[in-house]
């Protein structure tokens, strides 16, 4: 009796705290345009496509603690995130500094005001490549443009484009990084479907890597395999850039409905532009970078400097930090106590030891390399040996 009136109640209580959610549209913002991320999927919103995902109680409880400004939605009845790309009072800074770069302070209207700025396209060279704060680091700016042109199919310069792209690099680069490195390409990164005013909207991937922890050892294996593949494609494989991922965590992996592992937080990543005029390079450009290990009440310490990194052509900070903070059994335990591949059976025991190389030895690349043969022998995957 008590039970069920305890559940009446609760299910009381969340009916309300759904009925007063503000409509999805309210959160858009999309006065603010061309001061936001793009307008490609406002048509869904208008026609009520993308609505709230309210199916489950996951998701209703997801969307109620929505204080990261991220949201379970349904698009078409499929699954999708929805993201801000930044906390309230970040945004607030935002507005802000619109307002300031012009002289329509006070009671500025924020998209008169960007729409007034002429050289939001000079801003924004200077953004990626001179700030310190933003979370694009150092590509030159040489090749800025194949990394810029991306967004949201936008071929063309317009005042707009140039607005839409320098508010979402100012804010966070990751629909950017989505749409350089797409999912179907075969980058494992969740896909990027468009943005409406300042919320974008991308696929739900799946479960985080960490509720895995108590998956057959075998299906980790595998996991731990495509986080050194993709370590390596990120470092190797485009063209242009190299990408090294300096916020790599067991709750910003997701892993798929195939068992297959994508990146979904891609706020912070360090962009090296691998072919840079002979000129612009710094005098140890040609040797590699090596992580440095810092010692952290007794144990291995993950730290990294992006300027370091920018210095070199290539770095092996992708690869020491899969090793360190999601192999290695000192590291991440609060999320994963004794490391993604922990109770390894004793007859993969060097797995085990390769682990503990690449983590600690200065030849990171050697060891890695022999622990992802190790592992895709181990897990059958040979397909992604193809990569490197
Ligand atoms: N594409 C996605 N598919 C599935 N879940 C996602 C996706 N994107 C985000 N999430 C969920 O939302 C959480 C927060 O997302 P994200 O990491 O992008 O935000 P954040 O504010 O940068 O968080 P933090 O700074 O703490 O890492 C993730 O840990 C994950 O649980
Ligand atoms: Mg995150």
């Amino acid at each position: 009796m008590r039970a069920s009136i305890i559940l009446v109640s609760l299910a009381i209580v969340i009916s309300i705290k759904i009925l007063i959610l503000p409509p999805i549209t309210d959160l858009l913002e999309l006065e603010k345009c061309p001061a936001c991320y793009g307008t490609s999927m406002c048509p869904a919103f208008a026609t009520e496509h993308i609505i709230r995902d309210t199916s489950s109680i996951d998701a209703i409880i997801f969307n109620m603690l929505g204080a990261k400004n991220i949201m379970l939605g349904l698009y078409l009845n499929k699954k999708v995130i929805l993201k801000k790309l930044g906390h309230n009072s970040e945004l607030d800074l935002l507005d802000k500094n619109i307002c300031l770069m012009t002289d329509l302070v006070p009671g500025c209207n924020v998209s008169n005001a960007i729409s007034q700025h002429d050289n939001l396209l000079s801003e924004l060279r200077q953004l990626v490549t001179k700030s310190f704060t933003s979370s694009l680091r150092c590509p030159s700016s040489v090749h800025l443009e194949n990394l810029l042109n991306f967004h949201e199919n936008s071929k063309n310069d317009s005042k707009v484009f140039q607005a839409n792209l320098w508010t979402v690099v100012s804010v966070n680069p990751e629909p950017l990084i989505m749409q350089v490195l797409r999912q179907e390409d075969g980058w494992p990164v969740a896909k990027y479907l468009g943005a409406c005013g300042r919320i974008i909207v991308e696929e739900y991937v799946g479960q985080m890597l960490y509720t895995y922890y108590a998956a057959p050892w075998i299906q980790r294996a595998s996991f731990a395999h495509q986080l050194l593949v993709a370590a390596y494609n990120f470092t190797y494989s485009h063209l242009n850039f190299s990408f090294y991922l300096t916020d790599i965590s067991p709750d910003n992996i997701a892993v798929d409905a195939n068992g297959r592992i994508k990146f979904v937080d891609l706020e912070n990543v360090v962009v090296v532009d691998k072919n840079i005029p002979e000129e612009d390079k710094p005098p140890i450009w040609d040797t590699p970078h090596v992580s440095e290990i810092f010692d952290c009440e007794g144990n291995g310490c993950f730290a990294f400097s992006s300027d370091d990194i920018c210095e070199h052509r290539l770095s092996d900070h992708n690869i020491y930090a899969v090793c360190m903070t999601l192999l290695h059994p000192e590291t991440a335990p609060e999320t994963l106590p004794g490391g993604l591949l922990h109770n390894t059976p004793p007859e993969h025991a060097h797995v085990m030891q390769l682990i503990e190389e690449c983590a600690y030895s200065e030849n990171r690349f050697l060891a890695a390399n022999k622990l992802m043969i190790a592992l895709a022998h181990l897990t059958q995957q040979h397909e992604e040996l193809q990569y490197y």
